[in-house]
């Protein structure tokens, strides 16, 4: 055998994206409690609680009647009929359901999207800190992710003097942004969020809107994209409000010129998305009551962390809009907030995400509560580390 065939296959530098901390730290929880410690888990940013039985209960029919095949490539007819009408409900806006496209997760609307609207270098705008994969997936595909900082001055939103400071250093393609957002749990003011879309679309870029946490929107109402420009990209998700991460379903609002290429790259890389889950996500629709009760949960959470945390000794943090975050400023207690949730983990037994993971630069001074489990494990973990501040 050749030399060179043995080193085969070798791996592309486009696979070569960073890691998610948080696994991590979900690896070293696991540890500590195969040792039998009791960990309080507020890493992962999933909800503790299922899917709506409505959605289960059409899963379970859907199985008991057979056969399970492929849907067409965009979804099930009836789903993107039932989101359309979601908009109309909730938004008052009509959006044809021929924009709708249902997706493995919002994660797989981000590479259809964009793979659908970028070539290779396009320089893409993120808010920084912000969602990994927006910048791993995009230099993945040869995109170049631009983070922009966020700050206090602009409620932690992107602004349009900072979009539009980058486009003139060198012209950028697009912009991502996240209301309410992971992992700052900030919102931006619909005001914010049009005045955006217009400095965008101006200058011709692209728009598109991360709305996975609309449903979780305690301090104003979310209001999406789709209000405010025919042209925006939206991406969601059954993910978050509806409980149903690993059910892996989401979707996606396209402009007409982008549906039949968004079509073709589905086909291709996937056929369909997974039939089970969207034939659940149809019924989940039905299961909102179920929903609107875990948000109060959230909503009680939020309240105990906001209350208890600055008593605690963390008394630094971003608003907390919405999702399931409270972003907190660790730095009176440490410059590397990786080894503070190492310590956190290990000391008090409460697991939160390095600030690392969400901005390279300044993350290092922050942690990611999230606030999804049950309200009871919160308040104990609060009590936690105030016990553990405290003994130093
Ligand atoms: C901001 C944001 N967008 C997208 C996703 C991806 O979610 P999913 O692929 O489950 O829809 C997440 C997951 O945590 C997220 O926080």
């Amino acid at each position: 055998m050749l030399d060179s065939a043995k080193r085969l296959p070798r791996p592309s530098g486009r696979g070569d994206v960073p890691p998610f901390m948080v696994m991590d730290v979900v690896a070293a929880a696991a540890r500590l409690e195969a040792a039998g410690r009791r960990v309080i888990h507020l890493e992962i940013g999933q909800p503790a609680a299922p899917a709506p039985s409505t959605a289960i209960a059409a899963a379970r029919a859907a199985l008991d009647a057979g056969r399970i095949g492929y849907t067409e490539s965009l979804g099930i007819p009836s789903l993107r009929r039932r989101i359309a009408r979601h908009y109309a409900q909730r938004h008052g806006v009509e959006v044809d359901p021929g924009r709708i496209v249902l997706t493995t997760g919002s994660s797989a609307g981000f590479m259809l999207a964009f793979l659908a609207m970028f070539e290779p270098g396009d320089r893409v705008a993120i808010a920084s800190p912000g969602y990994p994969p927006y910048r791993n997936v995009l230099s993945a595909l040869g995109c170049e992710a631009v983070p922009l900082e966020i700050s206090a001055a602009t409620r932690f939103a992107l602004s349009p003097e900072a979009l539009l400071a980058a486009h003139r250093e060198r012209p950028l393609k697009g912009v991502l942004v996240a209301s309410p957002a992971n992992p700052t749990g900030t919102m931006m003011t619909a005001d914010a969020l049009a005045a955006l879309i217009r400095a965008a679309e101006g200058e011709g870029i692209a728009f598109i809107s991360d709305e996975i946490y609309h449903g979780l929107d305690y301090a104003m109402p979310a209001e999406t994209a789709l209000k405010m420009s025919a042209n925006a990209v939206v991406i969601n998700s059954f993910s978050k409000y509806f409980c149903m991460t690993g059910w892996r379903i989401g979707w996606m609002a396209v402009p007409d010129p982008l549906i039949r290429p968004i079509e073709r790259l589905q086909q291709n890389l996937a056929i369909s998305v997974p039939t089970l889950s969207q034939i659940a996500a149809e019924a989940a629709f039905d299961g909102r009551d179920e929903m609107e009760a875990v948000k109060r949960g959230y909503e009680d959470n939020r309240r105990v962390l906001m209350d208890g945390l600055p008593g605690a000794g963390f008394d630094s943090f971003l608003p907390v809009d919405g999702a399931f975050y409270l972003y907190a400023d660790v730095s009176r207690f440490c410059n590397d907030s990786l080894d503070f949730a190492g310590r956190m983990l290990e000391e008090a037994g409460v697991a939160a995400t390095p600030g690392a993971d969400f901005d390279p630069v300044h993350g290092c001074r922050f942690i990611r509560f999230c606030y999804a489990g049950a309200t009871a494990e919160v308040r104990e973990a609060v009590d936690r580390l105030g016990a553990w501040l405290k003994r130093g």
